[in-house]
């Protein structure tokens, strides 16, 4: 049956199941705080022994009151829940928020199950268990027990944690951050993130989402939300436990908290490391999006000019650099001494008026993006005055960039940072976190502009699933090195020159034929898993003669050494130089198939610099994939090394055809170089 969150959100008729008359109970405050609140709609307590609860004439059960409330919040102890979650059945409730904890959070799976069972079957939209409410600041709904007070505004926030979440919707009045909604999803039994998510995109009350969570139950779900808003998301538990027990590269590497990273940039979720930060993006976001990068930084001191300049290229944030143009423009706005090399300084004695006149063309010209704007407190100019003529400007454009400001100084300086972001202008104290505030806008407004794709995951060709089928058979779940080689081939992902020999003379051969030279010699030997400790590996082999004799030598010796081994013959691999990086298919709880790309080689364990994304995704993820690590820069070009990128993209995409056969992929190294990149070396471990 559909379910109707505007039943949780916009109700007409609310019931409180477990009001209670003594203040020092949840069911008190949950009414109390709908009563003081300012809701509108008609209040209807629930409980046995009472009459009147705050005025309020109560209700001994939901069969007294005619059926079709919409929203049910129960408070009553565990054990009486199921009961009143079938009363609200039957009683045909929209929407319930169950803030009743001692459930799946102490192992009383089964029985949340219960209500996640009635909820489905009556169409019941269900928050919680173990939830402290819900808030809705356009309808004036204050349905939890935490404050009174919510600063309404555009931004609706969903959180996981019960008490961090009270305590931040207290936060949140105090620093005048503007909520629309407030909502505790607790266990997740029904309705979750991307339930909400997904409402919030339709609800023109919400300009911004933020999310607290913990965790995610059901990855793939969480993989289709479809972000049409910005949504920030702030992500607890970055430990890696979960990893240690992986044996791969790519699974010692991933800790789920790097899949959660490339999950959330794949689905265009932009990630906050602390609550200050996901606040001050959250309130940032509600800024118009910039049509392009040039920005302006508007001043009255030198030494905040320099640390924002700085901050701007550590952010990648583009300052807008063209000297004639720059002065011609900003001259007339400030005295000789001024700078208008951008920063623009209007110099320590501007005052408000030098403000204006930059502000107003800062604003007017096509050519700049967004705007910067700060301000050291002097005792020329009222730093409120300085606010306000920010806000004109703003307005009086139309809002038409985005602008962020800085100011530094003393309480009167806090009293225009207060107004600014009442008026949704993001303004702090601090240099990084205004250009941090910028470069979110920038990124969001990447992430709008990106062309909505579905990727589709291609399936392996039916040549994979033989020889897989056949390495099962054997009873075996690690391929060998020709098995792998001839995989990834199949599916795609580029290999350098390689070939099979059981003999001197088939090496030969092969060599010659595909022109190898030089080219790395390997046993093959399902027994002989460390094949350089016993001398099963020969590299730089450059001919013939050379090969002959390496073969024949290598297979006298290994019989010796390893009687009980079976030879199968060589590897014969091109020797190919290039950039090391790796690529990798990992098995994640929550997500599934996840691929990993990162720089490869010794470096791999020690630089950890690697990004991963959810299978499947496209192309164009996988080009942001190698935007994004550290190592870019080497990728990009350095000392005479330079990457094939259209080459990993080609990798990255391709070995995504093997996630469902396989539980882990190592290629280590990939090696990338001008001409292209080669997956020299892989394992691949079967489900
Ligand atoms: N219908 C309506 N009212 C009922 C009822 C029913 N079926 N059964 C009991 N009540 C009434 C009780 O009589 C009581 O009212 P009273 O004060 O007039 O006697 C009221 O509901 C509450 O029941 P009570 O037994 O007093 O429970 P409580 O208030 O001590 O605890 C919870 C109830 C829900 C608060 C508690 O079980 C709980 O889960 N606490 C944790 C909540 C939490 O932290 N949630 C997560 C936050 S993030």
């Amino acid at each position: 049956m559909v379910k109707n969150l505007n039943r949780a959100f916009k109700p007409k008729r609310v019931a409180i199941i477990g009001a209670s008359p003594d203040p020092a109970k949840i069911g008190h405050q949950v009414i109390k705080n709908i009563i003081e609140g300012g809701y509108k709609g008609e209040i209807i307590p629930i409980n046995p022994k009472a009459d009147n609860i705050l005025g309020v004439k109560v209700h001994k059960s939901l069969n007294d009151v005619p059926e079709g409330v919409d929203l049910a919040v129960i408070a009553i102890p565990a054990p009486l829940v199921q009961a009143a979650m079938e009363e609200c059945a039957r009683r045909k409730v929209g929407a319930v928020a169950i803030i009743t904890s001692g459930f799946a959070e102490v192992g009383k799976a089964a029985e949340e199950l219960k209500l996640k069972k009635i909820a489905d079957e009556n169409g019941i939209a269900l928050l919680g268990p173990n939830i402290f409410g819900l808030a809705y600041s356009p309808e004036r709904l204050n349905a939890s027990f935490g404050p009174k007070d919510i600063y309404p505004g555009k931004i609706a926030f969903i959180t996981q944690s019960g008490a961090l979440g009270i305590g931040l919707m207290g936060w949140t009045a105090m620093k005048k951050i503007g909520l629309s909604a407030l909502v505790s999803i607790g266990n997740k039994a029904d309705i979750d993130e991307t339930d909400l998510i997904e409402y919030f995109n339709k609800d023109n009350n919400v300009n911004v989402q933020l999310l607290y969570m913990e965790g995610i139950k059901n990855g793939t779900k969480f993989m289709q939300t479809r972000i049409e808003k910005p949504t920030v998301v702030l992500k607890v538990g970055r430990s890696t436990r979960g990893a240690q027990a992986a044996a791969s590269h790519t699974g010692s590497l991933s800790g789920s908290d790097k899949i959660y990273d490339g999950a959330f940039k794949q689905i265009g979720m932009l990630r906050a490391s602390t609550f200050i930060e996901a606040f001050s993006w959250a309130r940032a976001l509600s800024q118009p999006l910039p049509k392009g990068e040039d920005t302006v930084i508007i001043t009255n001191g030198g030494g905040i000019g320099v640390a924002t300049t700085d901050e701007c290229e550590v952010q990648g944030i583009k300052i807008l650099d063209d000297p004639q143009w720059l002065e011609a423009k900003f001259r007339p706005t400030m005295p000789d001494f001024g700078s208008t090399k951008n920063p623009i300084d209007v110099t320590g004695g501007a005052g408000v008026d030098g403000y204006r006149r930059a502000l107003k063309i800062a604003f007017a010209e096509e050519r700049i993006k967004s705007v910067i704007v700060l301000y050291c407190e002097t005792a020329v100019t009222d730093p409120m005055d300085i606010a306000a003529a920010v806000n004109a400007a703003f307005q009086e454009a139309g809002r038409n960039k985005p602008v962020v400001v800085a100011m530094v100084g003393g309480e009167r300086t806090r009293d225009a940072l207060v107004y600014l972001n009442e008026k949704f202008i993001p303004a702090s104290s601090l240099v990084d976190v205004s250009i941090s505030a910028l470069k979110i806008i920038y990124t969001w407004a990447e992430i709008k502009n990106r062309p909505q794709t579905k990727p589709v995951l291609e399936q392996a060709p039916a040549e994979v699933h033989k020889i897989i089928a056949a390495v099962k058979g054997q009873g075996r779940e690690i391929l060998m090195e020709h098995e792998a080689r001839q995989v990834m081939e199949l599916c795609g992902v580029p290999t350098p020159q390689w070939g099979f020999a059981q003999s001197s003379a088939e090496a030969i051969k092969i060599a010659d034929y595909k022109n190898m030279y030089p080219l790395a010699m390997k046993i093959a030997s399902p027994d002989i898993v460390h094949k350089s400790d016993v001398g099963g590996v020969v590299l730089n082999i450059r001919d013939g003669k050379e090969l002959k004799d390496r073969y024949e030598a290598m297979m006298t010796r290994l019989q010796k050494e390893c009687p009980k081994a079976k030879l199968l013959g060589v590897n014969l691999i091109q020797m190919v130089n290039g950039i090391e990086c790796i690529v990798g298919i990992t098995t994640d709880a929550q997500f599934g198939s996840a691929v990993m790309f990162g720089l490869g080689g010794v470096f791999v364990e020690a630089l950890k610099d690697v990004t991963f994304r959810v299978v499947p995704f496209d192309e164009a993820e996988a080009g942001r994939m190698i935007g994004e690590i550290k190592a870019k820069k080497i990728l990009d070009g350095f000392r005479g090394m330079k990457a094939d990128k259209a080459s990993i993209i080609k990798t990255l995409t391709a070995v995504q055809k093997l996630a469902p056969l396989v539980k882990e992929i190592d290629i280590n190294p990939l090696l990338t170089n001008e001409n292209g990149s080669y997956a020299v070396d892989a394992r691949i471990v079967l489900k």
